[in-house]
């Protein structure tokens, strides 16, 4: 197997493998599924069932040994993209950045830059001194370490795309032009085979190997 792809999450963690299932019709794990078979024209990939333990719902609870999560949805970045609330820390995802990286594209499918700043007035909610830890950094021009944790305080004075009260509008505008920049990951669409089998690799073909297909022309 290519190191590159992740072995099934289950049996690394040995523990349930959960995904959001988000309460609005217009989010669930099922709909992103949906989503994707299309985009793959795989029309019977993906069964969500077999490869997910738990779907979480905007506002469930769950526990890690004495912790008690709290599970939010904070779509815009993907359909179903979750955060979980742990005491004072938050695991935001893909929604924030640093306060000096901004925020997450909105462009994938599925993505929506006004519900990803929703998403975030929402993480913004909680108190100033609540910690937030961040799914991506890619450091910036000026700071080449890597960093993940600021607090809310720190997000809504810097974030330097929600920061100082920046309006919806405002926000989206800057979003929508700043996407229009970056380009399509490479190997996200391998990669996102494996993620929607909960980190399977697809059924192995007769010789024994997995492949994955790629649309040619169609991003
Ligand atoms: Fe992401």
């Amino acid at each position: 197997m290519d190191p590159r792809y992740a072995p099934p999450r289950r049996s690394l963690h040995g523990g349930g493998l959960a995904e959001g299932e988000n309460g609005r019709a217009d989010g669930d794990r099922r709909e992103i599924a949906a989503l994707w078979r299309k985009i793959y024209n795989m029309p019977d990939a993906f069964p969500v069932d077999p490869d997910f333990d738990r779907l979480f719902a905007d506002g469930d609870r769950l526990r890690i040994g004495n912790l008690d999560v709290k599970v939010m949805l904070s779509p815009g970045h993907t359909l179903g993209s979750i955060t979980y609330v742990v005491g004072d820390a938050i695991f935001a995802h893909d929604t924030l950045m640093q306060p000096d990286a901004g925020t997450a594209r909105a462009d994938f499918p599925g993505g929506d830059a006004g519900q990803l700043y929703d998403s975030i007035m929402a993480i913004l909610d909680h108190p100033d001194d609540y910690r937030i830890f961040i799914g991506h950094d890619y450091g910036t021009k000026d700071r080449d370490e890597p960093a993940w944790e600021s607090t809310v305080g720190e997000q809504k004075a810097n974030n330097i795309h929600v920061g100082g009260g920046r309006p919806k509008d405002e926000y989206v505008r800057l979003r929508k032009e700043r996407d229009k920049t970056l380009p399509l990951p490479d190997r996200m669409l391998a990669a996102l085979q494996v993620n929607l089998r909960g980190g399977r690799l697809p059924e192995p073909e007769g010789d024994g190997h997995s492949y994955f297909k790629i649309p040619a022309n169609k991003f």
